[in-house]
């Protein structure tokens, strides 16, 4: 008798444009891996409802992303060292017992990304991070791991990255700085775009002091054409200006190792979907 595929899913609002079923899929099929991976769209006063009509299906677990990731994380009964520091989860385990175990591999994402794919080194390099959300707190940590020697947070709201950094001050240098100054401030390493600013078709208005040409310029968010922050940043003829895509990918990947205990190949992975995304 032919046994049922592996029930996974992606859960968000909204979520029609997710390449996350196909890079499952993709992953899967590097090690003859049977699986379901739907793109699940929850009411948004209803994330607690679905996931538990998801764990009577019998599915194995969820990635969970924008605006679920703390309702996800709140949920969980296990909460694995980094969705604690982040508040956040984007990868969920459904255990036999029905109880539910929360990860968060953002943060690993995109230091894998930058450090393996793009082969930067992050050692000693000092960090300017717009936005102070619940992405932004996620990848703080994994930074700071991987041997930045600072990182400096501006927030439209003051106040949200004040308290980021309060909350990060006793494991580094990690200071909050006010948007009226940043014009007048020395350049940066790396200047990472961490708002959701582009969802909304705004721009952000970026001093361009606080590059030069050796600054290397990183999108959490990606996009089929280049974002607002990647368009800016080739305007100031940065050396390398990314966008989110590799760390989508990599999140992915190490979400695919909780749950099957493998780890792709994720450079093939990218290559896929980035032919996906341009034809
Ligand atoms: P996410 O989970 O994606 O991080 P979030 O928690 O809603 O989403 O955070 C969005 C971030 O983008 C915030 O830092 C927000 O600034 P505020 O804290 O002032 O709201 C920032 N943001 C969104 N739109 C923006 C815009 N047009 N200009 C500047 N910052 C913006």
């Amino acid at each position: 008798m032919m046994s049922e595929p592996l029930k996974f899913a992606v859960i968000g609002n909204p979520i029609s444009h997710s390449l996350s079923p196909q890079i499952h899929q993709h992953f899967a099929q590097q090690f003859d891996i049977d699986l379901s991976y739907e793109a699940i769209e929850a009411p948004e006063e209803r994330f607690a409802e679905t996931i538990e009509q998801l764990q009577q299906k019998g599915y194995h677990g969820v990635n969970v992303t924008v605006p679920f990731k703390l309702q996800a994380f709140d949920l969980a009964s296990f909460k694995d060292s980094y969705s604690q520091l982040a508040n956040a989860s984007n990868t969920l385990v459904f255990n036999q017992d029905n109880t539910i175990a929360a990860h968060n591999t953002d943060g690993q994402g995109l230091v894998k990304d930058l450090s393996e794919t793009k082969k930067i080194n992050l050692k000693d390099k000092t960090v300017l991070i717009l936005g102070a959300g619940g992405a932004v707190q996620g990848i703080i940590k994994p930074l700071l791991d991987a041997g930045v020697s600072s990182i400096t947070i501006s927030n439209r709201t003051y106040s949200k990255a004040h308290a980021i950094a309060k909350k990060f001050s006793s494991y580094a240098e990690v200071f909050a700085i006010q948007q009226a100054l940043m014009p007048y401030t020395p350049s940066f390493d790396m200047l990472i775009n961490g708002t959701s600013a582009s969802i909304s078709g705004e721009t952000l208005d970026i001093p361009s002091n606080l590059v030069t040409k050796n600054t290397i310029c990183y999108d959490l968010m990606y996009s089929k054409t280049d974002t607002a922050f990647v368009s800016w940043a080739k305007e100031q003829k940065v050396a390398y200006a990314y966008d989110g895509l590799g760390m989508l990918i990599e999140q992915a990947a190490l979400a695919f190792s909780i749950w099957h205990d493998q780890k792709p190949n994720s450079i093939s992975t990218h290559k896929h979907i980035a032919t996906l995304l341009n034809s």
